[in-house]
């Protein structure tokens, strides 16, 4: 009958466990770097005392420790260690074929136990890059395309975006393996730190690109003043919103100047700079020219006086009919006049 039979499997196991010896019990399996190293150590303490000790990769021994003689393998000589109190194996200058399946046995007087955890190696990552911006990137025109590469075993690929997680979107698209993100038509906010990082469980390694968008000029502007009196000194400045920054020529009533300044500065006005002012922002990378609207400046003849020449005139006042009022009262009170 089959009930019997699962009762006797069943009880059949529980005595070979019995044989066998309990568990220790290894919290995790581990993981490694090619010429790192690794502690397989147990999740609490084993009970003390043991008669004999043994560490095993897979079948071939690794060490073993028994009457407190301790005996290491040959090809493990240089490369590990034990804890003789917590049982500790350590490996150190590990190789890709450590990887593995590890055996700790532990022998005393009342019995055997047995634990086994796992160790994978991986080549650390090196050599990451960011590559594949070659011209420069105009906005709603350029496509960019960048992509990370590197050494090692590389388990896992991300992207982030000046520290912020870059996700797919209708203008960001990853390659199927994460290594490629292709983002475009660009607009100007995609402008920032690109990061890329390559990890494997033992290492990982982050490279990084600043990706700047080009565009404008926008928003030419000519700030000054509109009226100026004869002979005063006079600037207008021109503004652009443009990447990179724009430089600029200027036209006076539809003819070019040769000023190619960001300022248009006349040190002494007369009568024939009235008239109309037009700056023109050029961004040498977005090949654009933008025209600021013009500005007009009207040269005023005597009136156009400035605050301070005002002032200057009235402090003037003050101090002649100061002048004047104490000479009256010196004459008055030496009685030379009246
Ligand atoms: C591999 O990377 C780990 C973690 O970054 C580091 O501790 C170890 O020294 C590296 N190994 C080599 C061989 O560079
Ligand atoms: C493991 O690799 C090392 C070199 O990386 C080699 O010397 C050794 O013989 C290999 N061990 C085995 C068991 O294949
Ligand atoms: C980016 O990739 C797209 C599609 O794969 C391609 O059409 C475009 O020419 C690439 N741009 C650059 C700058 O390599
Ligand atoms: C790491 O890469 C090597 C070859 O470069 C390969 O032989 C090995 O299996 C890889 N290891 C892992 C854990 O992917
Ligand atoms: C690519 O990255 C996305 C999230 O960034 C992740 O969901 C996906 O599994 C990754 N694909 C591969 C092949 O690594
Ligand atoms: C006005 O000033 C300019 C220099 O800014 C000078 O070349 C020109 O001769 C002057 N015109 C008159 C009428 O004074
Ligand atoms: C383009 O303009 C920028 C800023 O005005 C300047 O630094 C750069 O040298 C110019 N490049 C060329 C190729 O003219």
């Amino acid at each position: 009958m089959m009930l019997p039979y699962c009762l006797y499997l069943t009880l059949w196991m529980l005595w070979i466990g019995q044989c066998i010896g309990q568990d220790l019990l290894f919290p995790n399996s581990f993981n490694g770097a090619v010429g790192g190293s690794v502690e397989f150590a147990l999740g609490s303490a084993p009970p003390s005392n043991p008669v004999e000790v043994n560490w095993n990769f897979g079948v071939p021994f690794i060490l073993g420790l028994k009457d407190g003689v301790l005996d290491i393998q040959p090809a493990y000589q240089d490369r590990a260690t034990l804890d003789t109190t917590t049982l500790t194996l350590k490996l150190i200058n590990l190789r890709f074929n450590d990887t593995g399946t590890y055996k700790l046995s532990v022998t005393y007087k009342e019995g055997i136990y047995n634990g086994q955890t796992s160790l994978v190696v991986y080549e650390n990552v090196s050599d990451t890059k960011l590559t594949g911006l070659g011209k420069p990137l105009i906005e709603t025109k350029s496509i960019a395309n960048i992509t990370c590469d590197g050494n090692g075993n590389i388990t896992s690929v991300q992207w982030a975006k000046d520290n912020n997680p870059l996700n797919p979107s209708d203008r960001v698209f990853f390659s199927s393996d994460n290594k490629s993100v292709s983002i475009g038509p660009v607009i100007r906010s995609d402008s920032g730190e690109y990061q890329c990082t390559l990890a494997n469980p033992a290492s990982s390694e982050t490279a990084k690109l600043n990706v700047i968008i080009n565009y404008g000029p926008e928003n030419v502007l000519i700030d000054g003043m509109s009226e100026v009196g004869l002979g005063q000194k006079v600037s207008l400045s021109c503004s652009a919103t443009s990447v990179p920054s724009a430089s600029f020529t200027w036209k006076f009533n539809g003819i070019d100047t040769s000023v190619n300044t960001e300022t248009f500065t006349i040190d002494k006005t007369n009568l024939t700079h009235s008239g109309d002012y037009t700056c023109t922002a050029r961004n040498n990378v977005t090949n654009q020219n933008v025209d600021s609207q013009s500005h007009s400046l009207v040269v005023k003849e005597g009136g156009g006086l400035t605050t301070g020449a005002i002032v200057g005139i009235v402090i003037g006042v003050l101090v002649a009919v100061g002048c004047i009022c104490g000479l009256i009262v010196y004459l008055t009170k030496t009685k030379k006049i009246c």
